[in-house]
């Protein structure tokens, strides 16, 4: 692991998704900015003083010579980071866990996309939300043609935790957010709105065509977006709408996905992830939960204990790593990955994500997202 230290947030979810299903140990890291700390959370964490490396480069080097050397690392730092590290695991030869947004600009994004193909390494993506099994179920039925072509694709992502400047009081993770060195040129959009932009393309298959996006910086003095709205025109003709917000009061995690065809709709939402809506034209809505035997194969694969005992996000990232697992048994083994490998998001995803961030601030700044005043107001 890269990243991931002492007081950081989402290296420990990335440890405990790792060991649930038994696919991964954690035997060496390069944890935190700070090589001192980072030595001393490896000894917390049981890591052999000699693969507690000072940072990602002495890692590679130490780890590339090595007969036990790492088959895959997790890199779970701020997202200007991302590109440097994964260049030089891949260039090693080794597979890559990355964090998302998988890069800062568009043209690292392509870059990297295109070394993991040319050195036929595997790169994942956390794309989290679809790890989960309601999500898989979602995606299945769409397939299957239970609501019909879709028509319309709402997906938003509001979140509370930003709504005061907590990046000038000492908060780590908004700091960086916050710097568009660190996070990007995309805000909130960068930080959650991928994650709502992959959902909604993993459910759906839609291919996006053309989007126009407004931005917005509610708190004073911030440099990037805090709040964004974005029209999405499909090549399919649906449309979509993307809301994420980083100042909605109340919302803790709200990441919900509505999606309309001709003849029924879907609901699901983060907060109660064993749950999907579904309703069918004039009929009543009737909710399908986690765990029950009709549900598809990708879902079930995906679930671990039987229905009524909730799972939830520890279990969503698992799915996510134990795709990773497989696909990376799979290729060593020169063979096909299996259902647990299906959707598993990989370079193509992060390159997409990066693409829709960019064309999202774009619109905002050179196009001024297409606004016209009404005549009256
Ligand atoms: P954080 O600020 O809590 O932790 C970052 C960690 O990386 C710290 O331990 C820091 O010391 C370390 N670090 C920074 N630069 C480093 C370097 N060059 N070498 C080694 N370690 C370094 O950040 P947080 O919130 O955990 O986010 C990290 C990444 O995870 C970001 O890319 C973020 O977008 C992503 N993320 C993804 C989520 C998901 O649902 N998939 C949720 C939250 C964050």
């Amino acid at each position: 692991m890269v990243g991931g230290g002492e007081g950081a947030y989402i290296g420990g979810i990335h440890r405990f998704a790792a060991r649930l299903d038994n696919h991964f140990d954690l035997v060496a890291g390069a944890f935190d900015v700070d090589a001192a700390r980072g030595h001393a959370f490896a000894a917390k964490n049981f890591i052999a003083p000699d693969r507690s490396h000072g940072d990602y480069a002495a890692m590679v080097e130490g780890e590339r010579g090595r007969d036990d050397r790492i088959d895959v690392v997790a890199i779970c730092t701020p997202n200007h980071t991302h590109y440097p590290i994964a260049k030089a695991f891949l260039e090693a030869g080794i597979d890559v866990i990355c964090e998302k947004p998988m890069t800062t600009t568009l043209e690292d994004a392509i870059a990297l996309h295109e070394l993991a193909q040319q050195t036929g390494r595997f790169l994942g993506v956390t794309y989290t939300y679809s790890g989960y099994p309601m999500v898989h179920e979602a995606r299945a039925m769409v397939a299957r043609g239970d609501i019909g072509k879709v028509r319309v694709v709402q997906v938003e992502y509001p979140l509370e935790w930003m709504a005061t400047g907590i990046e000038l009081q000492g908060n780590q993770q908004a700091a960086w957010r916050t710097d568009p060195q660190k996070n990007g040129r995309g805000g909130s959009i960068g930080d959650i709105g991928t994650h709502a932009y992959h959902l909604a393309g993993f459910v759906t298959g839609l291919k996006a065509e053309a989007i126009a996006a407004d931005l917005a910086t509610f708190v004073e003095g911030r440099a990037l977006d805090d709040n964004a709205h974005v029209m999405i025109r499909y090549e399919s003709g649906a449309r979509g709408l993307l809301w994420s917000s980083q100042v909605a009061i109340g919302q803790s995690n709200g990441l919900r996905l509505r999606v309309f065809g001709e003849t029924g709709s879907l609901v699901w939402h983060q907060e109660h992830p064993n749950e999907l809506v579904f309703t069918k034209l004039f009929g009543a809505p009737e909710t399908i939960k986690r765990g029950r035997d009709d549900l598809s194969e990708d879902a079930r694969a995906r679930t671990r204990t039987p229905p009524g005992h909730p799972e939830g996000y520890i279990e969503a990232f698992t799915n996510l790593y134990s795709g990773f697992a497989a696909i990376i048994r799979a290729n060593a083994e020169g063979r096909a990955a299996g259902p647990m490998g299906e959707g598993v998001p990989a370079s193509y995803d992060g390159l997409k994500g990066v693409a829709f961030v960019d064309a999202v601030v774009d619109s905002h700044e050179k196009h001024n997202g297409g606004w016209l005043a009404p005549r009256f107001a």
